[in-house]
């Protein structure tokens, strides 16, 4: 079958989504499918392998478009915005190609933080107290306490800084305007940060790896997540109740945003039991990656997992 892989993209993941694709193009060829390689760059021109597809970016996306409504199925490796967030899977929708990974409805509501907490909570899952401002407003928000700042849509820790006082505060603010017009501010919670990574198979029965465990450098080491110096744990060590809250949560977050194919959920576990950081809908998937290491944990090989994925895809 000849699948079609997307990576890079328009934003600050671009790097991250062009390992991703690679990693899971070698993954699929050698499992035998036949790929094809289309990467968006950073100013939205597509290629195919080398060549570009066009002189800018709308009508390169055209050529594209008609390559992945040729494919059997498409894997779009596009961390971030203008790819995880529903906009691929749009495209692929439109396309009648069927498409790994889940659908516009749970990439665009995992993508914004804001909204992943208020189907949290709705669905009886903890997250951290905190309030959504607008960038219009940023000089009026006044330092109280210690908070986290995150665009409402980013990925790879992009954009999210810990404010200490009132000019951190101020620092933290402008920079995630850069990346988002929507601005989370949040209490710092207090926790172990453990990963939890949900498959959804072609036959829809989903489950639970075993829980990953980041062990960074301190309580607020964002980088060291993604430049690989941070350890993992896998399967984290956790006492029995722990994990089943943690997997509980997982799924149920899974399900209620909707989600197909893969997601990681990551949550801190603290004394009260897990409160969730955030949702993945395209989580990094190099086979160094969290992900594919929680799967290997359960007996399922990298190679096999991305071609369970692509088994599973749907339109
Ligand atoms: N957003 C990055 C790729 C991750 O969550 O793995
Ligand atoms: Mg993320």
């Amino acid at each position: 079958r000849r699948i079609v892989v997307i990576g890079g993209g328009e934003n600050a993941e671009h790097d991250v989504s062009l390992a991703t694709a690679s990693s899971v193009a070698t993954a699929l060829r050698s499992g035998g499918f036949v790929v094809d390689e289309l990467t968006i760059d950073r100013d939205g021109t597509w290629r195919r392998g080398a060549e570009a597809l066009g002189a800018r970016a709308a009508g390169s996306l055209a050529a594209a478009v008609g390559v992945i409504g040729r494919a059997d199925a498409v894997f779009p490796a596009v961390h971030g915005p203008a790819g995880e967030d529903g906009t691929l899977a749009a495209l692929c929708a439109l396309a009648h190609t069927p498409m790994a990974g889940s659908g516009l409805r749970a990439g665009a509501l995992g993508m914004d933080k804001w909204t992943t907490k208020l189907v949290a909570e709705a669905a009886g899952i903890p997250t951290a107290p905190g309030r959504l401002v607008s960038a219009a407003e940023i000089a009026d928000v006044e330092f109280k306490t210690d908070v986290v700042v995150k665009p409402a849509s980013s990925g790879s820790s992009f954009g999210v800084a810990l404010a200490r006082d009132a000019s951190g505060l101020r620092e933290a603010l402008r920079e995630a305007a850069r990346f988002d017009d929507r601005i989370l501010i949040e209490e710092v919670v207090a926790g172990r940060e453990v990963d939890v990574a949900v498959l959804r198979e072609a036959d829809g029965r989903r489950w639970a790896a075993p829980p990953l465990e980041i062990h960074t450098s301190g309580p607020f080491d964002t980088r060291s997540k993604y430049d690989g110096s941070a350890r993992f744990s896998v399967p984290a060590d956790l006492d029995d109740a722990d994990r089943a809250a943690l997997t509980g949560a997982a799924l149920r977050m899974f399900d209620a945003l909707g989600c197909a194919g893969v997601a990681r959920i990551d949550f801190f576990l603290t004394g009260y039991g897990p409160v969730l950081n955030e949702v993945n809908t395209m989580p990094g998937m190099t086979a160094e990656s969290q992900v594919p290491r929680m799967f290997a944990a359960a007996g399922l090989p990298y190679e096999e997992l991305v071609a369970r994925l692509v088994d599973a895809a749907a339109i």
